[in-house]
């Protein structure tokens, strides 16, 4: 959870009897000789080559996937062809049997306005072996493309695994160098939780989808052999009446499939998977979630089922923080955090990952800050640990 901010601005605050206890809320320590630029970035152009179309008729792009039930036995695989549907078919075999197996999916597209999408196919392997490497190839009977990804061992609690963690990634300079930067990581993640705010294409008039696409070509090199979990930012809602398109999320639930069925989720935004030793809820900040709505009923009853015992991470992604120091964003995720935070304490969720505000904060655990302070003389903060 991001929260508080530098210790100066805490330390005003608050009474010298807490100055200590603030000391150690708000410095979180220094990881990272970085210092991000003050300017905003600037997308890449066009014809960059990380946005390359792979040469060969109806050749697949912006290959991507992510898991495909609750345990982590079925990929989602994803990708788009331009020239016609051509084949929706996956072939995939593991790493020790040549045997090449299928599985059929099936193609979306849609318009936005004046653009026209490729033709998007998702396809879902099931019945998948756990800690196995799988080759996987797309595109058959025009130019077939070859990629791989390794199943997560079996749920349990004795599996270790590494999460990366990336958001509101975008397509600039930065963008490349971000990406760049976890793909280098000694680490090694395994998968990427994904906490919203993707391609950005937004920003141009009339949402041009193109960036989209040239999104979608940018992270493949690395959505295409490790599962990136999604979560919906407001970069997804593209909701533009002024031109026609009432429809919030329809460039991004054409584009990006979840499993949220296998969670009874009733709609993409929010569900919850395991891997390996974690329990991973996703939530949507653009979606309602006050008393009886559908998100809010399927959260209650989610997380009844988080067996400890056999997860004992439980992780929650959600797209707009619930503390935030920071002065763009400031308090939007207030009206969720007033929802369900004391579900999640009674609950001792381990950590909460949130996107949306463009500077990196983090915090031990806390509840029940009303303010975070800045600016709002008087409000003491209360803070207990779980
Ligand atoms: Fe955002």
């Amino acid at each position: 959870m991001g929260l508080l901010g530098s210790s100066s601005s805490c330390s005003s605050l608050v009474a010298v009897v807490l100055v200590l206890n603030v000391a150690v809320v708000c410095n979180g320590g220094k990881t990272s000789t970085f210092v991000r630029k003050v300017e905003i970035g600037n997308d890449m152009p066009l014809d960059s080559d990380v946005f390359q179309i792979p040469s060969g008729y109806n050749a697949p792009q912006q290959v991507h996937i992510t898991q495909g039930d609750h345990v982590g036995k079925a990929v989602i695989v994803s990708w788009v062809t331009v020239d016609e549907p051509g084949s929706s078919t996956v072939n995939y075999w593991s790493e020790n049997s040549k045997e090449k197996k299928q599985a059929q999916g099936k193609v979306v597209t849609y318009k936005f306005t004046n653009y026209t999408s490729g033709f998007i196919h998702h396809t879902t392997i099931r019945k998948l072996k756990f800690s196995t490497k799988y080759y996987y190839e797309v595109g058959i009977g025009h130019t077939p493309r070859q990629f791989w990804f390794t199943t997560p061992p079996e749920v349990g609690p004795d599996v270790p695994y590494t999460f990366g963690l990336i958001g509101d990634l975008g397509q600039t300079f930065d963008s490349n160098m971000t990406l760049t930067h976890y793909e280098l990581n000694p680490q090694k993640g395994k998968t990427v939780l994904y906490v919203g705010d993707l391609s950005y294409a937004d920003r141009y008039p009339n949402h041009d989808n193109v960036r989209w696409d040239t999104w979608g070509r940018f992270v493949e090199r690395s959505v295409a052999y490790q599962p990136w979990i999604w979560t919906a930012g407001n970069h997804e809602i593209d909701f533009v009446p002024e031109i026609g398109e009432t429809k919030p999320f329809k460039p991004y639930t054409h584009r990006y499939h979840v499993p949220y069925k296998a969670s009874n989720s009733t709609a993409p935004f929010w569900y919850s998977i395991k891997r390996a030793s974690a329990y991973i809820i996703v939530l949507a900040s653009y979606s309602a979630y006050g008393t009886y709505t559908p998100q809010y009923k399927w959260l209650e009853a989610e997380l009844q089922k988080v067996d400890r015992t056999e997860t004992p991470w439980l992780i929650v992604l959600m797209h707009a923080p619930w503390y935030n120091s920071y002065n763009h964003h400031y308090m939007e995720g207030e009206t969720m955090r007033v929802t369900f935070e004391k579900w999640f304490v009674d609950k001792k969720v381990d950590v909460v990952f949130a996107g949306h505000v463009h500077a990196y904060e983090r915090s031990n655990h806390v509840s029940g800050v009303y303010s975070t302070g800045i600016g709002h003389k008087g409000a003491l903060p209360l803070r207990r640990s779980l």
